[in-house]
């Protein structure tokens, strides 16, 4: 019987069919759906994931990937069905080697983003990804995603941090391309593959990542601002004036804030004086602060901003960030919201939210826009509050991605696809893309086995 096998293959140590401790696993963060599991498994190497997959490939059961459960679209949470397989890397946490002089970490998939940084800033590199689910997201989640975070504006998206990868395949074979190459073109990119495919080609096991020189002083400032559209001129002039120097830039609504002020202790605004808009940015101004105040100031003169403040000390700049990482804490606090992780070109921005809120105003005036993210590459999180038991809902997502798509945006910026959005892949996706996917999906996995229902 396949549950014996399992449990052979991963030892008394590597599984769990004791319901309370399946209960997290059977849920995603938001809460949005709740499956049913036979057991999780809990391979300890890469072998023993190969041998859960062939034996669950042999009984024709379907697997699950399971790293820390953060994501936004229930992609790492079984079906109702209570036969699919939950594997959890979480004991694959192994940083398995630092090479300083080669700017790069191998690691396995279960490793907490959070160590995974820590273990750079150690040898004097920077691991440049970063968001607030980072103490318990796993970095085979954020590949898996392709997560984006804070940093992407500076460092790209977690695959530009991606030197190599191995994964296992729907019938157990182990792909290594762990190199740790800055320059490889000999043949097709295979690990590109399993980024953002969302556990449906193969399960990642390990990676080899791309390390940074570690960052010199950072600046923080929060600056408060009439409009989105006026946070992308700032945008736009700070980079002119400053360089590539700018490694965050997130704009927070004075709705969001108010949920902030309303449910996480001690927040609050370095203000008197409220604004529509804020803007909280991270610039690398080594020995020369002086020239991101200069910057501010003369924005300050035109008007651009209404008003700013400098961090003086790593403790302010800290609070600042732990506010901007509890929105999504707070959010949810307050109640049930859509998410929508929307991109759109910059240029596009002020248009976007005009176009958005007038959307939202004709088919349900009651509803609240909780407008957020990282309008520094283009992704907001322009989530809505709809009053309990409104069945709007569908109405006004739709009408928000019919909107994005006219812009020439995406409906899925950095969250993914996973369970709950996969009828606006299929919807928002020409039918040459999609075809494309589904050759993809039945050549790596025919038996349809690897994370069923999700993405395509
Ligand atoms: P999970 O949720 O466990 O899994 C996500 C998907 O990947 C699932 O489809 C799962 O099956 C698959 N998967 C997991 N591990 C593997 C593996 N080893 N091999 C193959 N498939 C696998 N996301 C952002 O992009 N940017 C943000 O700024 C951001 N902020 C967040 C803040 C908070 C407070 C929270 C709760 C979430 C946030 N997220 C953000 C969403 C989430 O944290 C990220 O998507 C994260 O990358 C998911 O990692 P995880 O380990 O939790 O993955
Ligand atoms: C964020 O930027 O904080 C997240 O992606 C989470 C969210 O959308 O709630
Ligand atoms: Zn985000």
């Amino acid at each position: 019987m396949l549950l014996d096998r399992l449990k052979e293959i991963v030892g008394p140590n590597g599984w769990t069919t004791d319901r309370s401790e399946l209960e997290p696993r059977l849920t995603d963060w938001r809460r949005a759906v709740r499956g049913a599991t036979p057991i999780a498994v809990f391979p300890a190497n890469t072998e023993e994931v190969s041998s859960v997959v062939r034996a669950c490939a042999e009984a024709g059961v379907a697997i699950v990937p399971q790293g820390g459960n953060t994501g936004m679209c229930a992609g790492a949470v079984p079906d109702e069905s209570g036969e699919q397989v939950i594997v959890s890397l979480a004991r694959m946490n192994a940083i398995r080697a630092v090479d300083a002089a080669n700017f790069s970490m191998e690691v396995e998939a279960g490793c907490i983003l959070e160590h995974i940084q820590l273990a750079a800033s150690a040898v004097d590199r920077h691991f440049a990804l970063s968001l607030g689910a980072e103490g318990s997201c796993q970095i085979g989640g954020n590949l898996s995603t392709n997560a984006g975070g804070i940093n992407v504006l500076r460092y790209g998206t977690a695959r530009a941090q991606v030197l190599g990868l191995e994964a296992v395949l729907a019938d157990g074979t182990v792909v290594s391309s762990l190199r740790s190459l800055q320059k490889d073109t000999a043949g097709y990119d295979l690990k590109q593959l399993f980024i953002g495919s969302e556990g449906t080609l193969g399960i990642i096991t390990a990676a080899t990542l791309r390390l940074y020189p570690r960052t010199g002083e950072i600046s923080t400032a929060i600056v408060a601002l009439k409009s989105a559209g006026d946070a992308v001129s700032l945008l736009a002039q700070l980079r002119t004036e400053l360089g590539d120097k700018i490694e965050a830039f997130e704009l927070v609504s004075d709705y969001v804030f108010s949920l902030l002020e309303k449910h996480i202790p001690e927040a609050r605004l370095p203000f008197t004086d409220k604004a529509d808009w804020y803007v909280l940015m991270d610039v690398e101004m080594k020995d020369d602060r002086a020239r991101l105040e200069n910057a501010l100031m003369k924005a300050l003169e035109t008007g651009l901003i209404c008003n700013a403040v400098v961090a003086k000390n790593a403790a302010e700049a800290e609070k600042l960030w732990r506010m901007r990482h509890s929105i999504t804490e707070a959010e949810r606090a307050e109640g049930k919201a859509l998410k929508h992780d929307i991109s759109v070109p910059g240029s596009r921005m002020q248009e976007f939210l005009q176009r958005a809120d007038q959307l939202l105003a004709n088919i349900a005036p009651n509803a609240q826009p909780i407008t957020f993210g990282h309008i520094g590459d283009g992704n907001l999180h322009y989530n809505v509050a709809i009053p309990e038991g409104s069945e709007d809902g569908e109405l006004i997502t739709r009408a928000i991605y019919d909107l994005v798509n006219d812009l020439g945006g995406s409906f899925s910026a950095e969250h993914g696809v996973g369970r709950l959005k996969r009828h606006y892949l299929l919807e928002y996706r020409s039918p040459a893309e999609i075809g494309l996917m589904r050759t993809l999906k039945a050549a790596l996995d025919p038996g349809n086995i690897l994370n069923p229902g999700k993405v395509i």
